[in-house]
């Protein structure tokens, strides 16, 4: 089996000193690296920038932007069995780059954004047959409404909602929950765990969802 994971955030420069970026901390994403090397599977973890030692066993290819990102994941896309995007990829980045230093006025400041590539909905477009595609959806409101939408649109075999904006749980936190939805219907709901300890199930619940069980 080789699986082909992202994690973290990403970060859309402004100028040399400055970026916009998220709360992700990867832990996520790292946690269902290690529990897919516990398998013996092949891993490539594609990070963003976090604070966590590389996974033992691992191939790890580090990027900062989404553009990098989206370059890395079609890259890996191509021989992988099994793809899971746990990154938290930022959907706008600035428009114009600036490549000295953008000094202060007195006034306000605008800065126009422009969409980065949604980087699941291309590898969702362009999946091989018997290819596993898993994304996330971290919602702060009608959790499951807005994950089957993704799930539909972006063309997943399953996708992994959990609430955001709840203490203890989800972003930058050391647990989380999850319900796994899948493209023929199934719902299961992983209970709030350490993400160690729900990255394994939820690679069994991936499997066992896939395989008809
Ligand atoms: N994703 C991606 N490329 C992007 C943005 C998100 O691949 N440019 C992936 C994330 O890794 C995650 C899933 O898409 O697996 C999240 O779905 P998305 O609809 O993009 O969620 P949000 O970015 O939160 O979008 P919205 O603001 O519409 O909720």
């Amino acid at each position: 089996m080789r699986i082909v994971i992202s994690a973290g955030p990403t970060r859309e420069a402004i100028d040399p000193v400055r970026f916009i970026t998220n709360r992700s901390t990867g832990k996520m994403g790292y946690a269902i690296a290690e529990a897919a090397r516990q398998r013996q599977w092949q891993v490539t973890l594609v990070s963003g920038p976090v604070n966590l030692p590389p996974p033992e066993g691992v191939e790890v290819i580090a990027v900062e932007s989404a553009a990098e990102m989206a370059q890395a994941m079609k890259n890996a896309a191509a021989t992988a069995d099994m793809i899971i995007m746990a990154a938290a990829v930022a959907d706008y980045r600035p428009k114009q780059y600036s490549s000295s230093k953008v000094k202060k006025s007195d006034g306000d400041l605008c800065i126009e954004l422009e969409r980065t590539e949604d980087i699941l909905l291309t590898l969702g477009k362009n999946k091989k047959p018997g290819q596993l595609l898993v994304g996330f959806a971290a919602e702060t409101d009608d959790l499951l409404q807005n994950a089957q939408s993704k799930l539909e649109r972006k063309n997943l075999d399953f996708i992994a909602a959990n609430i955001v904006g709840v203490p203890g749980r989800g972003f930058a936190s050391e647990n989380n929950a999850i319900t796994l939805l899948g493209r023929n219907g199934s719902c299961r709901e992983l209970a709030l765990q350490s993400k160690s300890s729900l990255a394994d199930e939820l690679l069994d619940a991936i499997i066992a969802g896939s395989s008809g069980e």
